[in-house]
């Protein structure tokens, strides 16, 4: 059967990075690529939401061999928050230590404005799933205390200090979507403790940690919550932010790496 290492013949990357919505543009800082698109690659997800493409690029950014997942399934599209359990486990399975996961997500505070990174310090899952629902066996009951990794998290705030690219830091608001929140929601996440809600990372957080991986998470804020300054946010609004805000994260991302 093919599997994921075997297409990656002599690579060997240790960290995978997913991105988010319109976060594509980050796979081309990849020097010297190998392209695998997802339909080849077993478990992998073949995503129809515009704004995400479903290549594997592997290859070496700020000097290190990482495999970068562009695009990603979400449980909204098929009400299964496992949807990308099989892609997870195919990762750990090649080799993978450390998952980065990325995101476009709303703004819970009027001075984090879109274009801003945010570096995820914890979540809270509102949606009501969990990806290991279904699951036997003790490994299932999976800690989640830091489950955002401090030092990698520290890794993040030295080499956005270096590259002076403002992040932010806070607690990622899982949601399920598509639709996006209702005013009265985003207020609920507010007095939560949220600083940003999203409709993705967190099961792959949770999947990531189920099988031993490391994991850090940053957003991208492409718009204020639903009813803040009268926000009305739509997914055109996300493409657009969240490929502007490209830049400052493929610079963050290469200097995470390029201090390792
Ligand atoms: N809510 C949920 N998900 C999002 C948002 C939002 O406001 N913006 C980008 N992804």
């Amino acid at each position: 059967m093919t599997t994921l290492a075997s297409l990656l013949g002599n690579r060997k990357p240790k960290t995978a990075l997913i991105l988010g919505s319109s976060l594509g543009p980050v796979a081309e800082a990849v020097a010297d690529p190998l392209v695998i698109p997802y339909g080849n690659i077993p478990g992998f997800p073949v995503s129809k939401v515009s704004g995400h493409a479903g290549k594997l690029v592997v290859g070496k950014l700020g000097g290190v061999e990482v495999a970068v997942l562009q695009g990603r399934s979400h449980p909204y599209e098929s009400g299964n928050a496992a949807a990308m359990r099989p892609a997870i486990e195919m990762l750990k399975t090649a080799g993978i230590e450390t998952l980065i996961l990325t995101n476009a997500a709303g703004s819970l505070d009027v001075k984090m404005r879109a274009g801003s990174i945010m570096l995820i310090t914890d979540h809270i899952n509102v949606s009501g799933m969990n990806p290991l629902i279904g699951q036997q066996g003790d490994e299932n009951f999976v800690p989640m205390t830091d489950a955002y990794d401090p030092s990698l998290r520290q890794r993040f705030i030295a080499a956005a200090g270096q590259t002076q690219v403002p992040l932010y830091q806070g607690v990622y608001v899982w949601f399920s979507g598509p639709s996006f929140e209702t005013p009265a929601e985003i207020r609920m996440a507010q007095i939560l403790g949220g600083n940003a809600v999203g409709m993705s990372t967190v099961p792959e957080c949770i999947l990531a940690r189920r099988f031993g991986l490391r994991v850090a998470g940053l957003s991208v804020i492409t718009n204020l919550g639903a009813g803040l300054e009268g926000a009305s946010p739509s997914h055109e609004e996300t493409k657009r932010e969240g490929i502007k805000a490209a830049e400052d994260m493929k610079k963050l991302i290469a200097n995470f790496f390029a201090g390792a």
